[in-house]
């Protein structure tokens, strides 16, 4: 297992660019299935979850290859139906395929994702959505077993408890788009992965309406083909940079980010006195103390990010007076606190808030990643601890990040990845 040894307490200053996004590219490499033709994706990062996604492709039939010109996907001879527990366990996306195989070939049996460190995930919405087209669902054995002779389009209200969802609207979305009639999706998910997600399938021949907005309207065609594609800039890893600029009082050139995806972060850091202006060919993030304590309340898109709520919080723990961060999301996502706790911070948890009592100065210490974006927090505020910190269990940030520690030590950090 690698671990992360950061020397910390340095400005980081220059420019990196970011990857293809890890969201945007997961739907898509299900829903290249969809068609019996090759599909051509570009800009699609170099990340654990990738490698995940496109094995799962493999033990259905397909075929993967990842090159410097994209992942090629050949669906031809993809005529199996079990995604397995050992590949699905790994990674809660693989749950596209119920959606990916009903649509294909009418039957499904995928392992269920179950719960995971940021709390209970439930895929109610996912079933219930491809229910109303039709389909047939088994729980048997830890298996989702779905099945349909013909899918139906239907008026489905994916609603869930902490507003709509991510993943539902894409299964729901793949399932539809060649199904019989017309599907309305209400209160879909409108962020830019659907968005995304739904601009590959329309350039597969589906017909789609409304993505980005909480009402999708899909008729249902026969037949889909092979499309190419270029991945949008992945806005969660352009928001950990941006912030890793403020957390060290830097500047920094975030090539390629998009500004209109990130809103909400961009209006959270101006608030807090971080610079952030748009350049042409990215965002230029400035900050020098002193820095104000901003309260965050995270909420589906285009409220702030739950994956951006722990570096937000890494960020805060350095900011002198109080903030509140409230998780309305995942409810139990706070992992890194203890961690940050650890290196000096003074962060309180009452029920799905933190409160946060900015110190000074965070300082170096061993500690441990236990989710992506938490592990991502925690680079973060070793970057602007004084001494040095040994960040464990990094694998967690592998899956979302692409060469972090070079992108990294490209602008001025001291930090190492070492083999244990
Ligand atoms: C996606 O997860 C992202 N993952 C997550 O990013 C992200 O945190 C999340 O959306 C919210 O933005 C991918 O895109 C691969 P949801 P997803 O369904 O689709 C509840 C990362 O760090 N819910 O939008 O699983 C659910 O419990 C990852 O890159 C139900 O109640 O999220 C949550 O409270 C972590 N029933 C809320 O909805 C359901 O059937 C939003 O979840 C489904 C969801």
């Amino acid at each position: 297992m690698d671990k992360f040894v950061i020397k910390g307490n340095k400005r980081l200053t220059g420019e990196l660019s970011i990857s293809g996004s890890k969201n945007g590219t997961l739907p898509l490499i299900m829903a290249s299935i969809l068609s019996d033709n090759v599909s051509i994706i570009r800009n699609v990062p170099a990340l654990a979850d990738v490698k995940s996604m496109t094995l799962i492709l493999e033990v259905l039939g397909a075929k993967a290859e990842l090159s410097d010109a994209g992942l090629r996907i050949d669906p031809a001879n993809c005529d199996k139906f079990e995604a397995p527990y050992d590949l699905v366990r790994k990674m809660r996306a693989s749950v596209y395929a119920l959606g990916a195989l009903l649509g294909r070939l009418g039957r499904a049996r995928v392992s269920f994702p179950g719960g995971c460190v940021i709390g209970t995930r439930p895929i109610d919405l996912h079933l219930m959505g491809l229910e109303k087209l039709g389909a047939e669902i088994e729980i048997e054995h830890g298996y989702i077993i779905a099945h349909a002779d013909k899918l139906v389009g239907a008026d489905i209200y994916l609603r869930g408890p902490h507003g709509s969802s991510v993943g539902a609207t894409v299964n729901v979305m793949m399932a539809a788009v060649k199904a019989e009639g017309v599907t309305i999706i209400r209160e879909a998910s409108p962020e830019p992965q659907i968005i995304e997600l739904a601009s590959f399938l329309s350039a597969m021949g589906a017909k789609i309406e409304g993505a980005g907005t909480p009402m999708i309207t899909i008729h249902g065609v026969e037949e889909l083909h092979g499309a190419e594609h270029i991945v949008i800039p992945d806005r969660m890893e352009a928001a950990t940079y941006m912030i890793a600029a403020a957390i060290t009082r830097g500047d920094i050139l975030i090539k390629n980010a998009i500004a209109h995806h990130m809103g909400a972060v961009i209006e959270k850091l101006r608030e807090a006195g971080v610079e952030v202006a748009n350049e042409a060919n990215g965002i230029r993030v400035t900050a020098v103390d002193p820095l104000k304590p901003v309260g965050i309340r995270t909420a589906p898109y285009p409220g702030f990010p739950t994956d951006v709520q722990s570096q937000m919080m890494a960020l805060m723990a350095t900011v002198e007076g109080i903030s509140v961060i409230t998780e309305t999301v995942h409810l139990e996502r706070f992992m890194h606190v203890s961690e940050l706790n650890r290196m000096g911070a003074n962060i309180k948890i009452e029920g799905n808030s933190a409160v946060v009592k900015g110190v000074p100065r965070l300082s170096g210490a061993p500690i441990m990643a236990s989710e992506l974006r938490g592990g991502a927090a925690l680079v973060l505020a070793g970057l602007a601890a004084k001494n040095q910190t040994v960040l464990s269990r990094i694998y967690h940030i592998d899956r979302g990040y692409e060469s972090m520690e070079k992108k990294l030590a490209g602008v001025g950090a001291d930090i190492e990845r070492v083999s244990e």
